[in-house]
């Protein structure tokens, strides 16, 4: 077996690094077809690591067809472990970097997650969902045997054109496509809305999943620079004028990730034109909408679903596990979605989206907002003033949203920020990670949720 050195500063949990380790060494055969692997005592022991770690390590390989397991015997290189690096495509190792990245974040380790896209769910339990999901499963139509239907629950539908009505948005039930969550909506769109070699524009810095879903698709990104109020339209006006001609924009109206930001009446009616006279169509990610007021500026409720289609969910307020989302289209764009929806996952679950349905209408799920901004605000607060008083800068200016987008005071490279981040015991995605190139940044993405008194020790020493 070739030496093997986990990196104990690395944010990747111990037994993600080994995975990586062993696959490339069975890739480069400095594992021999048929050879046996270490024991996993003996392994867990030489890394000083734990045996659930190696054990979930070689189960992972196992289930990638490169180890056997040989019931009381141990694991052995498969004889035609083909290597998936010729098995998939070249592009899929880039986007599986950041599916270990995601995974990090779902999965149970001892790091504080301080860079997290959610919010700790001690803040979302006063919504009582238990009492929610069992009262939806003792009702007699309970939904639990069969397939919902094509576009999603009806009254939940209902309930949410009534939402979107207040913003602005007007739409019928009908233009409102139920998703198990807003990344099943980003893949929805790529694959109804674009083909393969298409150029689609994305925010840099950006939700770093939608590059990956992009990049699995065979999409050209095009990076539109981020700014304070919205993207950067000199720079996407420029490249127009110079030729590209994007199918989609996906970008975020309000509270973007990482940066927090929102964007200003202008740059909505300007990016809207923009749309118009170059043909392309704007995605507006608004997962983080019911964090803002009704009242913000939404391209949405300017275009009236022509230019624009609506995302959103619930993800971020109610719960990422039970996986609701909607897209809202126009009424030709919503069929062909729903009918890519039937192909690629027939139906979402109705039961999950009868309890969100009976959150909304039954669960004070007004008050509950009322009382998530209020602790995001004074969160907002506090974390601005304890970066200030380390030096860091911040992107854009307070907002209602989670997040804070900034850079240490000596520009220190995010990456090995946090890696020293994680071996103090705290979760970051490194900034390189929200770029759509992986460019290397000083930035970070903090979430004021995650104000500590062992993160303020740990920013006031580097
Ligand atoms: C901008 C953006 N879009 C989509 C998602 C994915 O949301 P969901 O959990 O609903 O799939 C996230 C999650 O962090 C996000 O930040």
């Amino acid at each position: 077996m070739p030496p093997i050195g986990l990196d104990p500063h690395s944010p990747l949990p111990p037994q993600q690094q080994l995975c990586r380790l062993l696959q490339q060494a069975i890739q480069q055969g400095q594992l021999a077809a048929g050879s046996k692997m270490a024991s996993i005592r003996a392994l867990a022991a030489q890394l000083g690591i734990s045996r659930y770690a190696v054990l979930a390590a070689y189960e992972e390989l196992a289930g990638m067809g490169l180890l056997n397991p040989r019931h009381g015997s141990g694991y052995y290189v498969r004889i035609n472990a083909t290597p998936p690096r010729q098995a998939r495509p070249a592009h899929l190792d880039q986007v599986l970097d950041v599916a270990l990245l995601i995974r990090g974040l779902v999965e149970p380790n001892n790091l504080l997650k301080c860079g997290s896209g959610a919010l700790p769910k001690e803040w979302l339990q006063g919504l009582d969902l238990h009492r929610h999901l069992r009262s939806v499963a003792a009702r007699p139509g309970a939904n639990v045997y069969c397939y919902g239907s094509a576009l999603g629950y009806a009254p939940l539908r209902d309930v949410l054109q009534q939402r979107l009505a207040r913003r602005g948005i007007d739409c019928s039930a009908e233009q409102i496509l139920l998703t198990a969550g807003s990344t099943h909506s980003l893949e929805l769109l790529i694959r109804c809305c674009c083909a393969t070699g298409d150029t689609v524009l994305v925010e840099a810095p950006g939700y770093y999943n939608l590059f990956s879903l992009l990049h699995l698709s065979g999409m050209a990104m095009q990076a539109v620079p981020r700014q304070a109020d919205g993207p950067d339209l000199d720079a996407l006006e420029s490249l127009l004028r110079g030729g590209l001609r994007p199918r989609l924009f996906f970008m975020q109206s309000l509270l973007h990730n990482p940066t927090g930001s929102s964007l200003s009446w202008s740059k909505a009616h300007r990016l809207l034109r923009l749309a118009e006279n170059y043909d392309f169509t704007i995605v507006d990610d608004d997962i983080y909408s019911d964090f803002a007021t009704d009242q913000a500026p939404r391209l949405a409720n300017l275009d009236g679903l022509q230019r624009v289609v609506y995302l959103s969910g619930f993800s971020k307020t109610i719960s990422s596990d039970l996986r609701v989302g909607y897209i809202a289209a126009a009424a030709p764009l919503l069929q062909t979605l729903a009918r890519v929806k039937l192909m690629i996952s027939i139906t979402t679950s109705e039961f999950i989206e009868q309890a969100i349905y009976q959150v909304l209408t039954h669960g004070h799920y007004e008050r509950h907002l009322t009382q998530l901004r209020k602790r995001v605000g004074e969160g907002q607060d506090s974390m601005r003033q304890l970066l200030s008083t380390c030096g860091w800068h911040t992107f854009a200016a307070a907002t209602q949203g989670m997040f804070i987008w900034c850079r240490h005071p000596a520009g220190k490279d995010s990456l090995l920020l946090a890696q020293e981040a994680a071996a103090a015991g705290f979760w970051f995605a490194p900034g390189s990670a929200f770029d759509p190139d992986h460019q290397p940044s000083a930035w970070l993405r903090f979430n004021v949720a995650y104000d500590t008194p062992e993160l303020r020790a740990w920013l006031s020493t580097i």
